[in-house]
């Protein structure tokens, strides 16, 4: 491989590390002088079933040896109707409609825009550390960290923002977090956007890129309620919560909510970009038709490699596992945290956990940087998340086993040692 050829790349990617890798296999990277990693990111939460499952690498390859390409307003393919037949068995019910994309950002633009047709309203409701995308109207809800819209001005108007309910950095119990979050997004509806111009409110069951937070329970239900009682759209954002990550297929399965339109993406293909929107069947006759597709989506390769990732997670009962071995891990996170006084919460739910790092009541990013630095030079990829980059997630594959969470959170425990 010519590495001379890292010049001519776009600088605006950043990266973690600088390692090659050359192939991939369960929860490990193997770069070009063989050296694995165990990683821990699992390419910021996509390989869910791990790198090259057998029975994906088999579904994808006798699919390209089938069709690869069949356009969609053009033709129906096999595949596509396989991946219906195994998002009907893991999407809630209700939501009997999909529309199926290339990325997670283009599978929110298209719920947005499905909840502006549907409703005859402008406005969107976000959150405070939201992530949602890097297009134009998704940087425009996506409110984790300025660097992801500065001089991108002007942005896309309507968007409103609400408190998440981010307990730890408020320093308040979360009951009162609850009370305050839901207090204050009634108040933006009276005082910002009223009801009858705000079309959604889209929601991350468990905030991602914003710092791995687990809302208080009751939030969910609240939401709904809210949209309830003022016919607004409740979208829930689970392209990174999704397919078994939290220990349930979605992450609103833990408060028992539907929401109206549900997004996804990342672990659904194990790795083959697509992305899919799920809504209820009564908003159809409102989206016009021939107002939103695209080329790409729903693409018979990537659907095969869908339909084989939602298999494996059902066969291989990957979101129980998730569910376990999330439970070893914030564990284990907790015993550790006992020892490090910067390590100043643990949280999580299923494979979806953060060490968040403080010091003296303040996001300690520096902390946050050292330990996943020296992580990875021991073998363990983490990325770190929220808006002042002070906390390490972990998003191992579902796959993982008791052993490599073991061996994980012992590498992690030595790369603790960094602080000291
Ligand atoms: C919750 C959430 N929504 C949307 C996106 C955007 O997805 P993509 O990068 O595939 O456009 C991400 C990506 O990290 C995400 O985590």
């Amino acid at each position: 491989m010519n590495q001379e050829m890292k010049q001519y790349l776009s600088p605006v990617w950043t990266h973690l590390t600088e390692i090659l890798v050359e192939r991939g296999e369960g929860i490990y990277l193997y770069d070009t002088n063989g050296k694995s990693y165990m990683d821990f990111t699992s390419g910021i939460g996509v390989t869910s079933t791990g790198h090259c499952h057998p029975k994906v690498v088999e579904a994808i390859r006798e699919q390209a040896g089938q069709l690869i390409f069949g356009q969609l307003n053009t033709v129906y393919h096999k595949p596509l109707f396989e991946l219906i037949g195994q998002l009907r068995r893991v999407v809630p019910p209700e939501l009997d409609r999909f529309f199926l994309a290339n990325s997670g950002a283009e599978a929110v633009e298209g719920a947005v825009k499905l909840a502006k047709q549907a409703t005859g309203r402008t406005n969107i409701v976000v959150f405070q550390g939201s992530f949602h995308g890097r297009t134009h109207l998704t940087m425009a809800m996506t409110t984790s960290k300025t660097v992801y819209r500065t001089r991108y001005q002007p942005l896309v108007a309507g968007i409103f923002v609400a408190p998440y309910p981010y307990a730890y950095r408020y320093g308040w119990d979360e009951e009162t977090t609850l009370a305050f979050s839901i207090e204050e997004l009634k108040r933006l509806l009276k005082s910002q956007s009223a009801p009858d111009e705000t079309a959604c409110i889209i929601v991350e069951p468990v905030l991602g890129e914003g710092g791995y937070v687990v809302p208080p329970s009751g939030f969910l239900k609240a939401l709904r309620e809210i949209c309830d009682q003022h016919g607004v759209l409740l979208i829930a954002d689970e392209i990174q919560s999704g397919f078994g990550r939290t220990g349930r297929y979605f992450a609103v399965q833990h408060e028992e909510i539907v929401p109206d339109i549900m997004v996804m993406a990342k672990g659904i293909a194990s790795g083959v970009p697509i992305s899919c929107i799920a809504y209820r069947g009564k908003l159809d006759d409102r989206w016009l038709r021939g107002s939103h597709g695209g080329t790409f989506g729903g693409n018979a390769l990537a659907c095969a490699a869908a339909a084989a990732t939602i298999r494996v997670i059902r066969g291989e009962k990957l979101a129980e596992n998730a569910a376990v071995r999330g439970k070893q891990l914030l564990n284990g996170l907790r015993r550790l945290q006992k020892d490090c006084r910067r390590l100043g919460d643990v949280r999580g739910l299923g494979l979806m956990a953060a060490a968040e790092f403080s010091q003296n009541g303040k996001p300690d990013e520096e902390a946050a940087k050292t330990v996943s630095r020296a992580a990875a030079e021991q073998g363990l990829l983490l990325l770190t998340c929220g808006t002042y980059g002070n906390v390490v997630r972990w998003i191992p594959p579902l796959i993982v086993t008791e052993e490599q969470i073991g061996e994980a959170l012992r590498l992690f425990a030595s790369a603790l040692k960094r602080l000291y």
